[in-house]
């Protein structure tokens, strides 16, 4: 099949997307999904090219692993887990069993226990030692960091709790400019970490224990956990009552609609949360209901397949045309990345071709100004994802979204149809250029065109439609995984790093010795 998908690119690399708009393209190629819609018509797939991808999937087993992720079995085989995140958000369906035993309760008792955390937070009956906690600081790195980073500022309309912030690098500046104007009498901290171990979080979360102490009689009264790991928790001082759990078939870059998610949850309160839950199980059900054909995370998987490895793309763009999804882009580089950039099969045998696209971007129109540049007139094809919502938050400042929609649609026509010879040449000819200046100048301003891009839309940015979103790509990173045979649900790749970390500690210490380094290393220590 790859082979097939080779040639039909080969055949048809030439022709130009915008000829394959006939009467039903659109309606052809586009997904919807409880209001959430995917166009995928301006790329260079049509009918027997989305057959064939289709077809691919099938033969890869790619519903029957979709199947098998869902009832619980242990797909992520080299950790030997299951890979149940779906579960967090199966606020209304049945058991879901794990070694025979049903997650559910577990699921949903948790779910309840941040709730009245929550509420208790907001309401003020839980207090800090000045009263009511103004501020949260949710401190930890990866997905203990990403999804709450991610869906803060994305659902600040809905946000009437305390103002959180977010820790995650060991670079001292982090935790010193988040905590920067804090009242620490009136802060409570998050620390999330599902091994509670990880260096960063632990450094920081000892760093900023200290902060509170010099104003706090209590300081670890006003810390909360988000772990599996509980004896770890009790020797940091965080009594059970404040340690919410998960289990190990929760992969970190998968986590955030559980307790990860507690600091949107204080923000946005328990009933906005579980409508994001509500969002990402509305998808799960056309993810595993709808026919592949019309399934939105197949659809947007395949196209991906089809640009990276059949056309050999090996970047993709995520450009949220929604500023309040600025960090979008670097959620989707961890989920994406951390799980498809992979070298080997689940049987443990070298891929023959690259797994897993670079994936880049900035929110629109920013992004315009900056590197667009490349996109349309750069000799590589970088496909680009745009996403808009119809309508903004900001009634006053309608005329703002309309010029953010128009911004968004235009640029997706103006990749597909570039401007050729002959239209620069003529508005240069105006402009009065002749001759060679007239084709060079012309030359400037050509656009190739014919350049792929897909489109999300949606009505308005809410907890439902990010839930969606999310859930969305979630399931795109599985069905490329499950098409590659990778496992996309471990991350031995951040492992080598880590040690290396560790050996090289005592030797950037002061007066710390560099024997036994690379001598490419120790000669930068020494510098
Ligand atoms: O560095 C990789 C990683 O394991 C991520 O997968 C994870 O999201 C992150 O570190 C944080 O891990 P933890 O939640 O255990 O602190």
């Amino acid at each position: 099949m790859w082979d097939r998908l080779k040639a039909v690119h080969a055949k048809t690399k030439d022709r130009r997307i915008a000829d394959l708009f006939d009467g039903s393209r659109v309606a052809d190629f586009g997904i919807e999904s409880d209001g959430l819609f995917f166009d995928f018509s301006k790329t260079n797939i049509d009918k027997d090219t989305y057959a064939d991808l289709i077809a691919l999937a099938a033969a890869q087993g790619v519903a029957e692993k979709r199947d098998a992720m869902f009832a619980g079995e242990k797909i992520n085989e080299t950790e030997e887990r299951a890979v149940l995140h779906t579960a967090l958000r199966n606020l209304d369906g049945g058991p879901i069993f794990v070694d025979g035993a049903d997650v559910m309760p577990g699921v949903k008792a948790t779910l309840a226990k941040m709730s009245d955390f929550a509420n208790a937070v907001r309401s003020g009956a839980f207090q800090g030692q000045g009263g009511k906690i103004t501020d949260v600081v949710n401190i930890g790195i990866g997905g203990s960091d990403l999804g709450p980073a991610m869906a803060y500022p994305a659902l600040k309309p809905f946000a009437v709790g305390p103002r959180c912030h977010f820790v995650s690098n060991v670079d001292g500046a982090d935790l010193a400019d988040k905590l920067e104007g804090l009242d620490p009498e009136t802060t409570l901290v998050l620390v999330a970490s599902k091994t509670f171990t990880t260096m960063e979080t632990m450094m920081n979360a000892q760093s900023a224990l200290r902060w509170m102490e010099a104003k706090v009689k209590d300081p670890a009264s006003q810390f909360a956990a988000i772990s599996t790991a509980e004896k770890e928790t009790a020797a940091f001082g965080i009594p059970a009552e404040r340690v919410f759990g998960f289990e190990d078939w929760v992969g970190g870059r998968y986590s955030m609609w559980g307790p990860i998610g507690l600091s949107i949850m204080l923000a946005v309160g328990p009933e906005d949360f579980t409508d994001f839950l509500r969002g990402g199980q509305a998808m799960d059900r056309h993810f595993c209901e709808a026919p592949l054909e019309q399934n939105m995370p197949f659809a947007l998987a395949l196209t991906g397949i089809w640009h990276h490895q059949v056309c050999g793309y090996s970047t993709r763009a995520v450009l949220p045309y929604e500023n309040r999804l600025l960090r979008l882009p670097a959620y989707l580089q961890q989920l994406e990345m951390e799980s498809n950039g992979k070298s080997v099969s689940l049987s443990g045998d070298a891929l023959d071709q690259a797994v897993g696209p670079i994936v880049w971007g900035e929110p629109g129109t920013n992004g315009q100004h900056a590197f667009y540049q490349l996109i349309h007139q750069g000799r590589q094809v970088v496909p680009c994802e745009f996403i808009v919502g119809a309508e903004g938050h900001e009634p006053h400042l309608a005329h703002h979204h309309r010029a953010l929609l128009a911004n968004c649609l235009a640029q997706s026509e103006a990749l597909m149809m570039g401007r050729d010879f002959a239209a620069a040449e003529a508005m240069m000819a105006k402009k009065g250029y002749t001759g060679d200046a007239l084709r060079a100048h012309a030359m400037q301003r050509v656009f190739s065109g014919n350049r792929p891009s897909t489109t999300l839309m949606y009505q308005k940015l809410t907890p439902f439609v990010l839930g969606q979103i999310i859930a969305l790509y979630e399931h795109r990173v599985f069905v490329e995984g499950a098409v590659m045979g990778i496992n996309s649900y471990d991350q031995w790749g951040v492992e080598l790093g880590k040690e290396l970390a560790q050996k090289l500690g005592p030797a950037v210490e002061e007066h710390g010795s560099t024997e036994g380094l690379h001598a490419g290393t120790a000669a930068l220590v020494e510098r």
